[in-house]
């Protein structure tokens, strides 16, 4: 641990802390802490990432109820929380040794209780590798990967499997598996992402190895953290979190694998029927880099040669679910055939402005090339980030752009009734319990989630 001097780690410290504190109100901790199977005799409960305490002291006026004459050395063995911030562990020390002193223990003793009962440590590193625990109660940290500060974060990305390195939470749910005993269980409150992205599929897949779904649900990112991360102030924390329970994969309907899971859907409903995907082309619309250079005005369009142009429309064209005239042209370019010397002459002109990740080679495509792109017949194009779905209605020729979805017919169902499946509630309740949510009620629609869409 002493690798980096002290100060450099404890400055990266504090930026960890600042990041990830996110406290859970006690309603959702004593919600989680009903579900489990402790104080349970010898069986031993940690919190890995404790804050100011409040599942370790929740789960200590348990024990104390429970167990009113234990003695300290069992306290401390079934009992156990970890901290990386100073500042917290000896809040959450200060919370254990008020509780025993309420209990009857003098203050000395209390303290030392406290002292051992919480551990000032990095859970990752220094936690157990070996299953120690039954029971593991938390409210991990989540940071991704990329915003954990240095030298934590190489001496993450050292000691931990590459499927856990997106982010703190997946450090964490690796690390709580490999510490739980084989019958042992885990309540925590997560960010809702890892159940859902694919960037997380690895490391369900490893969890799912040994542990299911027990119970999963949503919660109110209003009421379920009594301290938010502020990210401005006043502002919730960019969350949606779930409270969720794994045990043993025999003990679970739920199972856990590589799939993305939604929390809010039935977890054991398997929709075998036909889904959109099998009456419908469902296409992601390409994105064409930095406005004006492929994707261009109508100004500039009159400029350059008509058959090289393909009307384009984006969110913005549709007001009041009507699709307006389009006001872009995309340049539409083959990867073995040089355009024409007009659109060369602008590309060239222009190319210097595209962002990095826009650039191709040769330098007449486009970031993402739509040579392919059918536009021979019309087609629904449903916004990527809504509120609820809204396809609105698009004639053959006109290109989508933008990463917005669109819907062609390809089976026996018409465009107007594959638009009436899309704006029914129930497709608009199947979305909702599946999507990926972003701020103030939006929704991001990926083709996939789209493609399963029970018709
Ligand atoms: C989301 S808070 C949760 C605190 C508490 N469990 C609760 O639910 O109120 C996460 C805490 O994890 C701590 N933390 C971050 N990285 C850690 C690590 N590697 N080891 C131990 N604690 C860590 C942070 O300092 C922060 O206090």
């Amino acid at each position: 641990m002493d690798l980096f001097p002290q100060t450099d780690r404890e400055a990266a410290i504090e930026v960890l802390h600042a990041s990830t504190a996110i406290y859970t109100a006690e309603p959702v901790v004593d919600q989680l802490l009903d579900m489990l199977d402790w104080p349970n005799d010898d069986r031993r409960l940690v919190d890995p990432s404790c804050g100011d305490g409040a599942f370790v002291g929740r789960a200590l006026q348990r024990l104390l109820m429970a167990y009113p004459a234990i003695d300290d050395a069992h306290l401390v063995h079934v009992l156990e929380g970890w901290e990386i911030h100073h500042f917290a562990v000896s809040q959450a020390r200060a919370r254990v040794a008020e509780l025993m002193v309420a209990h009857g223990r003098s203050h000395s003793a209390a303290r030392e209780l406290a002292q051992s009962m919480v551990r000032h440590g990095d859970f990752l590193l220094e936690g157990p590798r070996e299953p120690v625990y039954h029971v593991i109660a938390a409210n991990p940290p989540y940071l991704r990967f990329v915003n954990v500060p240095q030298p934590l974060r190489d001496e993450y990305e050292r000691s931990l499997p590459d499927y856990a390195q997106a982010d703190m939470l997946h450090s964490f749910l690796d690390r709580c598996v490999l510490s739980l005993h084989s019958d042992g269980e885990i309540a925590a409150v997560t960010a809702d992402r890892w159940l859902l992205n694919a960037s997380a599929s690895k490391l369900r897949q490893k969890i799912g190895e040994r542990l299911g779904i027990a119970h999963l649900e949503r919660l109110d990112v209003m009421s379920a953290f009594y301290r938010p991360k502020l990210r401005r102030r006043g502002s919730l924390p960019r969350v949606h979190p779930v409270g969720v329970v794994l045990r043993h994969v025999s003990q679970c309907a739920a199972k856990l694998t590589s799939s993305p899971v939604y929390p809010g859907a039935d977890l054991q409903e398997e929709h075998l029927g036909p889904t959109l995907g099998d009456v419908a082309t469902v296409q992601l619309a390409p994105w064409l880099g930095t406005p004006g250079i492929f994707l261009v005005d109508e100004l500039k369009g009159r400029a350059l040669p008509r058959e090289e142009l393909v009307p384009a429309i984006d969110t913005d064209d549709i007001s009041r679910g009507q699709l307006g005239v389009p006001k872009r042209y995309a340049i539409r370019t083959q990867r073995d055939r040089q355009p024409s010397a007009a659109v060369l002459q602008h590309l060239r002109a222009n190319l210097h402005r595209m962002c990095p990740r826009g650039r191709r080679s040769p330098e007449w495509l486009p970031p993402e090339p739509f040579e392919k792109f059918d536009l021979s017949q019309p087609y629904l194009l449903v916004p990527r980030i809504a509120k609820t779905l809204t396809p609105v209605r698009v004639a053959a020729g006109i290109l989508p752009v933008n990463h917005n979805l669109s819907i062609v017919a390809a089976g026996d169902k018409t465009l107007d009734e594959l638009d009436a499946i899309l704006t029914s509630e129930r497709a608009m309740d199947w979305v909702a319990q599946r999507a990926p949510r972003l701020e103030n009620g939006y929704f991001s629609l990926c083709t996939r989630l789209l493609r399963k869409l029970p018709v």
